[in-house]
This record gives structure tokens, C-alpha cells and sequence, in this order.
């Protein structure tokens, strides 16, 4: 199986994955790294010849940016869409020609905090527990079907960016075992639902 992943920032999501394939499972293949920056780090982990990024913040019309995206991404002929710390919001055109296709992973336990500085949120309203989840993405900001999360403890005296830093490292297995799931045809999106092996979660 073929996947495309779209990266903003780091990408160490995208390094997890790339690491996990290199040893073999997944087996599947990264055929293209996108992303609305282009200097973002995440590019540098691939061979050039795998990467496109354009400035998104150039494009006056959001429309335009969102579908020179789709169509490089659909030239790569990819089975599985992965947005892995990818910071723009996917336009609906983009979202409905690939729907059911596209996941993202998102560090908060959803339906929580869906958005931005998920981290700070968290410590802020006291709570207990935070994490990470992997979901189908649907026009709704990070409101799309729930297939796995990981849970971690929120620890006296976090900062967000210490506890940012735990759920990166759960998020790093977890998007390899949601993207594993992926590429063995066991997931699907059906509505607001996950079938995994054709059952409802
Ligand atoms: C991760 O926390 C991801 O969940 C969030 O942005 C961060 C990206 O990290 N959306 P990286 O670029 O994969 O290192």
C-alpha cells in the first residue's frame, strides 16, 4: 500500500512511520511528503524526489492552495492520506475527493480539545489525564471517527510543553499501529463509525 503524508512541522510522526516500514512493518511505502511549509523539517526526512511544499500563506485563495495539494497528492496515487502534525485546515474539496482515505492525528483524547494548544488547554481545566488520538478526517475540524487513542497522566507541576512531550512519545506508536490497521484493509469509515475487520468500534 501507498501512503502520503502531510507535515507542517518536525515530523516525527512521519520519522516514526518511516522507521517503523524501514523495519519491515507496516509493509507499506511512503510515496510522497507534503506540506503547506517549505522549509518545514518534516520534508528533510525524505529523498527530494518524495517532496512537495509549497508556501500556503503565499496563496491568496485558499481554494487554490487546496487543490494544487489534491492533485499533487492524487498524482502520487496514494492508498492511505496521513496527517501527521499537518497545521492547515484541509478545504472540503479536499476532504470529499478523498474521504475515508485521509487520517490525522490529533493530541488530545477526542472529542476533547479539538483544535489547537491542546496541551495548555488540558492543564489549564485540571485535567487528570490527556493524550493522543487518531481519527478519519471529515470537513468538521478533528471531528471525524475516533479509530485509537493513547492515554497519558498528566503530572504535578507540567508545563505544556513537558506534557506535550510525553504524548509525542505515545503518539509515535500509536500512528503506527492505527497506520498497520490501515494498510492491512482492516479500518474502514462508515458515517460517524469505525468498522475494524468489519464491526462497528
Ligand atoms: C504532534 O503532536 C501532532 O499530534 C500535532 O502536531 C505535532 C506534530 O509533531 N498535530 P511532529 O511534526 O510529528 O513531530
Amino acid at each position: 500500500p501507498r501512503i502520503a503524508v502531510l507535515a507542517s512541522g518536525r515530523g516525527s510522526n512521519l520519522q516514526a512511520l518511516l522507521d517503523a516500514i524501514a523495519a519491515g512493518d507496516p509493509d507499506a511505502r511512503i510515496v510522497g511528503v507534503f506540506s503547506d511549509r517549505p522549509d518545514a523539517a518534516a520534508l528533510q526526512r525524505v529523498p527530494e524526489s518524495l517532496r512537495w511544499g509549497r508556501e500556503a500563506r503565499a496563496y491568496v485563495d485558499r481554494a487554490e492552495f487546496d487543490a494544487e495539494l489534491a492533485n499533487a497528492v492524487a498524482a502520487v496515487q496514494p492508498d492511505w492520506i496521513v496527517c501527521a502534525g499537518y497545521l492547515r485546515i484541509l478545504g472540503n474539496a479536499f476532504v470529499e475527493r478523498f474521504r475515508g482515505r485521509v487520517l490525522n492525528i490529533h493530541p488530545s483524547l477526542l472529542p476533547a480539545y479539538r483544535g489547537l494548544r491542546t496541551h495548555a488547554r488540558a492543564l489549564q481545566a485540571g485535567e487528570r489525564d490527556h493524550g493522543a488520538s487518531v481519527h478519519f478526517v471529515v470537513p468538521e475540524l478533528d471531528a471525524g471517527a475516533v479509530i485509537a487513542q493513547a492515554r497519558v497522566p498528566v503530572q504535578p507541576g507540567d508545563t505544556p510543553e513537558r506534557l506535550a512531550a510525553r504524548v509525542l512519545r505515545a503518539e509515535h506508536p500509536l500512528l503506527v499501529a492505527v497506520v498497520r490497521l490501515a494498510v492491512a484493509g482492516r479500518i474502514a469509515e462508515r458515517g460517524a463509525t469505525v468498522l475494524l475487520d468489519g464491526h462497528p468500534l
